[in-house]
């Protein structure tokens, strides 16, 4: 069966997209399959944010077929590995963990990278370019997580 993977921030339409879109276009759909969340329910049913699908285009993904959900604790049947972009979205998710089995799929996205960002910044408030560094960041993580995945049996 395919290895499922959640990316989780608060409004799941600027960060987790990105990582949903940059992850997914690093490895086989086949064997791996991607979906986002957020803890936070703004946003509902709604497209990224246009940053985010912008700067995911000027690197050749497409994230603006994507509709934002909200977490729920049904994802923790539904996934191997919940990655979360800050500490904020990884406290609300792991808050939500029934079982210790649960609670060990919660990682931080940027604890698979040496890096001395531990969080991805929320972008949302910010300048247009916080969405360039931004994409960087989980594109970062994400290829490491991709050539994990690929070495695995
Ligand atoms: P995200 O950014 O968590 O990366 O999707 C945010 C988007 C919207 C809001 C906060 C963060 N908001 O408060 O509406």
């Amino acid at each position: 069966m395919a290895t499922r993977i959640l990316m989780v921030c608060l409004g799941n339409i600027c960060r987790s997209p990105l990582a949903e879109g940059i992850l997914q276009s690093k490895v086989n759909p086949e064997k791996i399959m991607v979906d986002s969340a957020g803890t936070g329910s703004y946003h509902l049913g709604n497209k990224p944010d246009e940053r985010s699908i912008a700067v995911s285009r000027k690197y050749g993904i497409d994230i603006s077929h994507q509709r934002c959900r909200q977490f729920s604790p049904k994802d923790f049947d539904n996934f191997d590995v919940i990655y979360t972009m800050d500490r904020s979205n990884y406290r609300n998710v792991i808050s939500l963990a029934r079982n210790e089995d649960q609670a060990q799929k919660v990682k931080m996205l940027l604890e698979e990278v040496e890096s001395e960002i531990r969080e991805v910044p929320d972008p949302y408030y910010g300048p247009g370019d916080g969405f360039e560094k931004v994409f960087h960041l989980i594109d970062k993580a994400c290829s490491e997580i991709a050539r994990k995945l690929e070495n695995q049996p």
